[in-house]
Parts: structure tokens; sequence; C-alpha cells
């Protein structure tokens, strides 16, 4: 059976199996927060070190680092965020409410103040309501030190990137790379969002993963189809299908102020159609030479064959963790009728299941089976495959049911049968298919 979840259909599941909760909950709420819970930390700590891996560790020219989310207020001058990172915003003087003017109109570049005047307002539905629209600033204030005055203002950084081109020239005096070579970074980034909305998909806070590759001019075409290239194997990587990943070519108006050519990654969420998951910056020499000219230092990069210094190009494959982890667990949602009732599943490839498998006494009154039943769990997690669960609560088909929710591929039963000969059932989620194997061939071989 296909099946084809709503939005509703995800958020419930992420709520109902603790993957994601609403953000300071028992307070009614804080709009554009989510909170991960237990499982959804585990799947999103699997997406970030399969990215990780993906991308970083496989490189020989790929240095991760981990800076600081508060930076000197003159980083976000010289990046032009500053002056340019901001949204459209109207308000409608019906219901007073404060939106985004491009999520309005379609053609938010050439809005016109006609064309909002004649625009109905999204919330209350009245025409001729919307105010007109002026440049709302995404980054979000803060005051470092006890004395809260404007010369203390600093910013909760909107995206991870520019710490890696204030540390370009530290990696380069540290470690001598020859170019191209990257600089990865995964965090934590924060933005102002006018209408935060669609669960994770458009919060205040978020995580992005993403690199600066920093490379000669001369090759920047080149290496941008590598990296497009790369980006389609790793939403692959991920479980999503080919069909759910359309690439969009950004026209330069829509472009950022930074980028010569920017290809967005879009994904066919539930109830929300294709957006973007993912982006590809032609970033030019822009970032550096900015930095160069605001902070005083020299941004150049010496050829070691001793040719003329220049300021290097960079290109940035950037993705949104929770953009991905939405993804991810959108595609692997399923539906199925097993013995006559509709079944919910997680298709989670094994690398991204928070739970690899999960380890079930016959009966929980039966000591002997409960004690046979911690040794094969104990067993499985000594072998460091990663998360595996115990369960004893309620009867067998509630535990199939609850670990096909979280999208655990094996669960393995411990009966009466193998106190005698020392075999299990291990049963598959997808085809819910059960076999019996001795416990030791549980146990990956060397
Ligand atoms: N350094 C480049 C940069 O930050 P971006 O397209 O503005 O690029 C990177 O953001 C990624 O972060 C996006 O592709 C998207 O997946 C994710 N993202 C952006 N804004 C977001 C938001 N408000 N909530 C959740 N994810 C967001």
């Amino acid at each position: 059976m296909e099946s084809k979840p709503t939005l509703e259909d995800i958020v419930s599941l992420a709520k109902r199996r603790g993957f994601v909760y609403q953000g300071s909950e028992i307070y009614g709420g804080l709009a554009g927060t989510w909170d991960y819970g237990p499982l959804g930390t585990l799947l999103k700590r699997n997406i970030v070190s399969e990215w990780l891996k993906f991308f970083v560790d496989s490189w020989d020219d790929m240095y991760q680092i981990d800076s600081a989310i508060l930076m000197n207020p003159k980083v976000w001058q010289a990046s032009g965020h500053v002056d340019t990172f901001t949204d459209p915003l109207v308000e409608c003087s019906n219901c007073h409410n404060r939106l985004r003017a491009d999520h309005i109109l379609e053609d938010a570049v050439n809005l016109t103040e006609e064309d909002l005047k004649s625009a109905k307002c999204p919330v209350c539905g009245k025409t001729g309501t919307l105010g007109e629209a002026r440049q709302f600033n995404l980054m979000f204030k803060t005051t470092v030190g006890p004395i809260e005055d404007e010369k203390n203002i600093a910013y909760l950084r909107p995206e991870t990137a520019q710490g890696m081109f204030t540390n370009y020239k530290n990696i380069l005096d540290t470690f001598y790379p020859d170019l191209p070579f990257g600089v990865a970074q995964v965090g934590k980034a924060f933005r102002n969002e006018i209408s935060p909305r669609d669960f994770l998909f458009r919060v205040r806070e978020f995580e992005i993963m993403e690199f600066e590759y920093f490379l000669p001019e001369n090759l920047w075409e080149a290496k941008f189809e590598k990296w497009r290239k790369d980006m389609h194997s790793w939403f692959k990587h991920l479980g999503l299908p080919e069909d759910k990943i359309k690439e969009i070519e950004v026209p330069e108006a829509d472009r950022a102020h930074y980028s010569k050519r920017t290809i967005d990654f879009h994904y066919d969420f539930p109830s929300l159609g294709f957006d973007e998951v993912g982006g590809l910056a032609y970033r030019t020499d822009f970032d550096l030479k900015n930095h160069q000219e605001h902070s005083g230092k020299d941004m150049s990069y010496r050829p070691k064959d001793g040719s003329e210094p220049f300021i290097p190009h960079v290109i940035e494959p950037t993705f949104g963790v929770d953009r991905n982890f939405l993804a991810v667990l959108s595609s692997a949602y399923s539906e199925d009728e097993q013995g006559g009732e509709k079944r919910v599943f997680l298709k989670l490839p094994l690398h991204l299941a928070p739970v690899k498998a999960a380890v079930f006494p016959l009966l929980k009154n039966k000591p002997e089976l409960v004690s046979k039943a911690k040794e094969v769990h104990k067993l499985l997690r000594k072998q460091g495959i990663g998360e595996v669960m115990f369960d004893d609560n309620g009867n067998i088909g509630k535990r199939y049911r609850r670990q096909d929710e979280i999208g655990t591929p094996h669960t393995i039963t411990i009966d009466f049968q193998t106190l005698e000969d020392d075999t299990v059932t291990i049963r598959d989620r997808d085809t819910t298919e059960q076999e019996r194997v001795k416990t030791n061939d549980l146990t990956p071989k060397a």
C-alpha cells in the first residue's frame, strides 16, 4: 500500500514516539522552537555522523571546526548580514498579524505597493488591510557583558559559515593545506523568522551542516559540478527517493547577496510540496575579501610554487539538519495492513535507525526468559552496533508495533525454545517475516 503521509501524521508520530516535542511545551510553547526527544536526538546524531563520514572524514582536504556562536559584530557587518539579511515584512491593519510579504505573493522581488493593497490577508481573510512592506533583519540581537548598551550588541549567528571564514587564516597557518581544501562545521544557527511554520521546516533555532571549499577561481565550475553530484549522492544515502529531490537553479534576483550561482535542492515534503532541504552556492571571494577589508588582515593564499598570492574563491554546500531530519522521517513513514489492522512503520535505513535492534522476552513474568533476554541484550550492546533496546512492556504485539513505529529494523524474541537450543526468532520490520537463528549468529562475524 502506497502511503502518503500528511505533515500532521509526521508531527503526531514524532510526538507519540519521542522524536520531537514542542519547545517549552508546559508553558504553552515558544513559536519556532522544537525539542528533540531521545529517539529524535539519536536519529539526528546518526544523520550528522553519516554526513561527517560522507563529506569530512573520507576526504584528506577537509578540516572540521567548531566555532563560537557569538562573534564580534564586525563579522556581520563585513559579511553583509547587518545590511542585507532581511525579509520583507507587512502588517495587517485588521488582525495586526505580521507576515512575510513574499509568502503572501509569489513575485516578492517585484512586489509593488499596489500588489499588497489588493492582496488578501492570509490570516483574517480581509482585502486591502496589508500595509507597506519594510525590510526586517532576521538576526537575533543580544548584549555581551553586564552593560546593556549599543556598544555591546552581539548577534546569535544566523549561519555557521562565517566562523569558517574567520578561521580560514588559522587553518592556513597551522596546517599549510594546498588549495583546494575545505573547512566544515555543524552547529546551531538562529534566525528571527517572521512566520515560523510547518513543524521543523521553518524554525527560529536550527542546525546547519556545511562546508566552505576554498579553491582558485578557475576551478569553481568543475568543483561546483562535482559537489552538485555529491549532494545528490548524499540525499540517496539518506534513503530519499530520487523523484522526491529536485534541483532549482536560483535566479540572480533571488540569490543571497554573496552568491554568483546557487542551486537549491528541494525535497517533496508532505503537505508542503517541494521546498528547500539544502543548497549549493558559489560565494566567489566575496567573504574573504570583505573580511580582509574590514579586519585589515591579509586573507591571501601563498602558492607553494612561489607564484603570486591571491584570495581564494569559495563553494559552499549547505544542509539544514532539521530539514534533512524531516525529509528522512517523511520518506521513511509507511503504512500497511497486518492481520486486518493498519500498521504504521518507519522504513529507516539501518545506518540511520535510532534503535538498531530490540530484544524481547516472550513473557515478562518468566524469570528464565527475562534473564536470557537480558543476556542477549548485553551481548548485542557490547558489539557497538548502536542502540539496542530491551523491551518487556505490554504484550508482544504491542512491542512489535512500538518498534515498527520507531523504525527498529530487527526485533529479537527469546522464547522457551531459546532455553533449549539457544536459538531466537528475528523479525524483519518491513516484511514482518521471522526466522530462527542461533544466538551466536546474531554476532557479526569478524
Ligand atoms: N551559509 C549558507 C546558508 O546559511 P541558507 O540557505 O540560508 O544558507 C542553510 O541555510 C540551510 O539551512 C537551508 O538549506 C535550509 O535547509 C536550512 N534552513 C534555513 N533556514 C531555516 C529555518 N528557518 N528553519 C529550518 N531550517 C532552515
